[in-house]
């Protein structure tokens, strides 16, 4: 489907390095079309909100205080198989993990810390973009 979306953040440490501009030239070269783009500072109840999936988990509080460290960078981005290929893209959640060449295995610096975060399915890409963009700021 030429219109499947999938969701990416710029995370904390990658736009305080000065990695956002190399992360989103990597993006657009691989072929996904920005279709929404937001630089915004998540309030530690706002990350909460986001990553609800992963309340039980013993990381959740430290996750959600990284995430609101500072400033992220949220996409929408289309592309064929969107979902499939941008986690391709980015590389496994820990980056010691992650194949050479990935965004994760170049720019994170911890399985926490992991530079980009990638939606895990076509529903997720919708409830995730759906977070950040109201119907204008889609294109
Ligand atoms: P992300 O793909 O955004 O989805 C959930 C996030 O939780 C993940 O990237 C990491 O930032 C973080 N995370 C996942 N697993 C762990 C872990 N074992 N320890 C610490 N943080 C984790």
């Amino acid at each position: 489907m030429a219109n499947d979306i999938t969701f990416s953040m710029i995370k904390p440490e990658a736009v305080k390095e000065g990695n956002a501009g190399a992360i989103l030239k990597m993006i657009e070269e691989a072929g996904f079309k920005v279709s929404a783009m937001k630089m915004t500072k998540l309030s530690k109840f706002r990350a909460g909100q986001f990553y609800a999936v992963h309340a039980d988990r013993p990381f959740y509080t430290d996750l959600c205080d990284y995430m609101s460290s500072g400033p992220i960078i949220a996409l929408r981005l289309k592309k064929d198989n969107a979902v499939n290929d941008f986690r391709k893209l980015i590389g496994a959640t820990d980056p010691q993990k992650a194949e050479e060449g990935t965004i994760r295995k170049l720019y994170a610096r911890s399985i926490q810390e992991n530079a980009v975060h990638g939606s895990d399915s076509d529903a997720n890409a919708k409830i995730e973009s759906d977070f950040f963009f109201s119907g204008i700021e889609k294109y």
